[in-house]
């Protein structure tokens, strides 16, 4: 009897889960009642974990307009003054541009833990080589008119967070030289071995792209893919540079089998409540 009791217990322990931060995208807001709702399934899903929607700012307005090393900068912040995350191992867990944040944190935040699971649901990982589509409100403007070279000016990447990952795979010069955030996670500039470690020290990491994903371009960035030189065709994973001189760790966690590509049928972040259940809080527990 106390030996079943006993069972129990470590069963018990086994499957209990670390804590996980979320990110969410590009003018979205953890208050507004997708975001919630996910938050609140996720919840639902991980045996009694702490589960927190990680704001930026004030929301969808700082997620557009606040330099992406700053957001990142700022979500970190929030980490270290929590005290469920403070010190602990966590998951963190982004979507769309939060999947970036995610990454960012991971890597660049002294929060005195680790983060041991990520979880990027079409997030833009290798950079966008447009400006995320933007359908309406007052940031419209302002970021369709940014093309090109025009992205790389100290005010651009200053004032528009997207412009901190975008990346013009015909200027690749311009992008190492001027992008505020993107060269410094991917240590393409230099490497930070601190990074790298805590990138590798990770246990799973799992990609989702979406097949008709109209909003990040191209939707392989999601799978650390991205347009070569001609600016047309996508060279996949292992053939990139940042992959395979292992600049920030990506190619140690892949060849140790912890890297996990999932496809959902749709356009951008378009997942069910089937897909939470049966692939995202798995790759949380
Ligand atoms: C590398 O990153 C760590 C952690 O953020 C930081 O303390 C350190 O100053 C960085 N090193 C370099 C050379 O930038």
């Amino acid at each position: 009897m106390n030996k079943i009791i006993l069972t129990i217990c470590l069963i018990g322990f086994a499957v209990a889960s670390n804590p996980v931060a979320i990110f969410h995208g590009f003018g979205d807001a953890c208050a507004n009642p997708g975001m919630k709702s996910f938050t609140k399934q996720i919840a639902a899903g991980v045996n009694g974990a702490y589960v927190k929607c990680v704001e930026i700012g004030n929301g969808a307005m700082s997620s557009v307009l606040m330099r992406f090393d700053k957001q990142v900068e700022n979500a970190c912040n929030s980490i270290k003054q929590d005290p469920n995350f403070q010190g602990k191992t966590i998951n963190v867990l982004g979507l769309s541009q939060g999947g970036l944040i995610a990454r960012g944190i991971i890597e660049t935040c002294d929060f005195g833990g680790s983060v041991a699971r990520l979880i990027s649901i079409g997030g833009p990982q290798m950079g966008v080589a447009t400006i995320p589509k933007c359908h309406k409100g007052i940031f419209c403007n302002i970021l369709n008119g940014l093309v090109d070279d025009l992205v790389y000016t100290p005010l651009a990447q200053k004032t528009v967070g997207p412009a901190g990952y975008f990346r013009n795979p015909k200027h690749y010069n311009t992008y190492l030289k001027h992008s505020i955030f993107l060269p410094i996670v991917n240590n393409e500039r230099q490497v930070n071995q601190t990074y790298k470690d805590r990138f590798v020290a990770l246990e799973k990491v799992q990609l989702t792209m979406f097949s008709k994903d109209s909003v990040i371009d191209p939707k392989e960035t999601a799978w650390f893919s991205f347009y070569g030189t001609d600016g047309k065709t996508v060279v996949g994973i292992e053939q990139q540079d940042v992959f395979t001189q292992d600049l920030f760790g990506l190619k140690t966690v892949y060849d140790a089998g912890k890297v996990e590509f999932i496809t959902i049928d749709g356009d951008h972040l378009r997942f069910s409540t089937e897909d939470i259940q049966n692939i995202y809080i798995p790759a949380l527990q």
